[in-house]
């Protein structure tokens, strides 16, 4: 009977074992098979690879990896190949020369919640082919073209007027000012999408349905999921993740979907000649989830960003503005490394291989702080700008915060109108201190990286 026990417990043991057997076994083959032209980097655990090493704050822990192992490194994360390019000449490299061939996304398990079909209707998602390029000439068309954005202009100075008009009512009182942003430039894009706001300055529970499951899915998508490091064990979902994360993005999109439903029903909500996205939407036949994938990618980047009322006109007059916007993205992108992609083909990088499948990533948070690039790189300088012609739209690879060749940010020409017009009206209406008068040269300005960097304290100024 002890003997039968014995047996028993040793081939239990050997069944808990084993999926840790294969993976050092996995891991042992491909480090021998790839490793020689694999680009250098840390000696990663066993079975964790380098999971520990890069910890939390990933931009800044892979810039002082790439200060050791040279400007494009390999890591493993559990059995998943990681590369990343920290230098604007290695950007070239991924984002120009190899541009077509390293254009997959690398997709999370929390965006497979609803299933694996991404491909189908996420312009953010999907691979560079015949529906993305659709997506992205609707999008073109409807929202960032010259035309689009010309006449969308008095919208998005009239939802920062009501920001203004806000603040004046609060002056003297202590604001969390990324609240108060959050709210007019999520307004603002649902105007464009749907003719009405979703979220009020005034009364935090409107737009609620919308905005509480969309930020805990921000929050979920933070959590380390055990999948995306053995993406052989995700099917078990051992967190409960993909779980949460379903029930979630389900009641994100019913509240979107009533919405669209009140205009399949006939609602009007503007002028009857005119036309809204949701319209142009409708009218070429997208279905409800392309419309609300459409709809929530887009609000994740912009709310990152740290009256005879000032129009945008007024703004391309302002060059320091201009290079104000530029110095704060070089030091904190939103999107520090971009929008992570993935290789279709294996290729080289810098003389090094690329493995098919391995996701790669450019750290423009690192590229920006360079010190063969830029003077006194970790002072806060806008006048560095005022004299260059250096631009964001992806053709110096200095400064990256849109990104960079085919997959670079369509939101573009939206944002660099909306950023510098909210500051410009910030600092036009109002003067600004801190809380019991505190000195501002002791603010703490270290940041966080989220789903995007922000300001690791939140900022709470007081309105005068
Ligand atoms: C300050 C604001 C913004 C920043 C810093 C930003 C940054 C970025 C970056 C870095 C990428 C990835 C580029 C790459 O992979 O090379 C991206 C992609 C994208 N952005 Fe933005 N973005 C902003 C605003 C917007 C806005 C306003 C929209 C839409 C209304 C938008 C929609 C998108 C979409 C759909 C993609 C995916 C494009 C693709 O994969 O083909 N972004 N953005």
């Amino acid at each position: 009977m002890d003997e039968t026990q014995g047996i028993l417990e040793a081939f239990y043991l050997l069944l808990f074992l084993l999926p840790i057997i294969i993976l050092i076994l996995r891991q042992i083959r491909t480090s021998s098979s790839n490793g020689k032209s694999l680009p250098p980097g840390p000696t990663g655990w066993p079975i964790l690879g380098n999971i520990l090493q890069v910890g939390t704050q990933a931009h800044s822990s892979t810039a002082q990896m790439a200060q050791i192992h040279g400007p494009l490194i390999s890591l493993k994360l559990g059995s998943q190949l990681l590369i990343i390019g920290s230098t604007a000449e290695v950007a070239a490299e991924i984002l120009k020369a190899n541009d077509r061939v390293l254009s997959g996304r690398h997709v999370i398990q929390g965006v497979l919640v609803r299933g694996n079909d991404v491909n189908h209707f996420s312009l953010i998602f999907t691979d560079c082919n015949d529906r993305w390029k659709y997506l992205r000439a609707t999008c073109r068309a409807g929202l960032f073209s010259a035309q689009a954005l010309e006449s969308h202009a008095s919208l998005r100075e009239r939802k920062v007027s009501e920001m203004v008009e806000f603040l004046n009512k609060r002056k003297g009182m202590v604001v969390e000012l990324k609240d108060v942003v959050f709210v007019t430039i999520f307004n603002s894009l649902s105007h464009l999408f749907y003719s009405k706001d979703v979220l009020s300055l005034e009364d935090e529970e409107v737009g609620s349905d919308i905005k509480r499951p969309y930020l805990k899915l921000l929050e979920l998508g933070l959590t380390p999921n055990i999948g995306d490091f053995y993406p052989m064990l995700a099917r078990f979902d051992l967190q409960g993740l993909n779980k949460k994360g379903a029930k979630l993005a389900d009641q994100l999109y019913d509240a979107l979907r009533a919405r669209i439903q009140q205009r399949r029903d006939g609602e009007s909500v503007h002028e009857p000649n005119k036309q809204d996205f949701l319209d142009l939407l409708l009218a070429n036949g997208f279905s409800d989830e392309e419309i609300n994938s459409l709809f929530s990618v887009s609000s994740v980047l912009l709310v990152s960003v740290h009256c005879d009322s000032i129009n945008e006109r007024d703004i391309c007059e302002l060059p320091y503005l201009q290079a104000l916007a530029k110095e704060t993205m070089r030091l904190h992108p939103p999107a520090p490394f971009l929008v992570p992609r993935r290789a279709l083909e294996t290729c080289q990088v810098m003389n090094y291989t690329v493995p098919k499948g391995a996701q790669v990533l450019v750290n423009i948070w690192a590229i920006g702080r360079d010190s063969t690039t830029w003077e006194d790189p970790l002072i806060f300088n806008p006048d560095r700008f005022l004299k260059s012609n250096v631009d964001f739209k992806g053709n110096n690879f200095h400064l990256l915060p849109f990104g960079a060749g085919r997959r670079i940010c369509p939101g573009l020409p939206l944002a660099v109108r909306q950023v510098p017009l909210v500051l410009a009206s910030l600092l036009h209406y109002f003067d600004w201190s801190l809380p019991n008068n505190e000195d501002p040269m002791l603010l703490d300005t270290s940041e966080t990286l989220t789903i995007t960097l922000r300001k690791k304290q939140p900022l709470l100024l007081v309105p005068k």
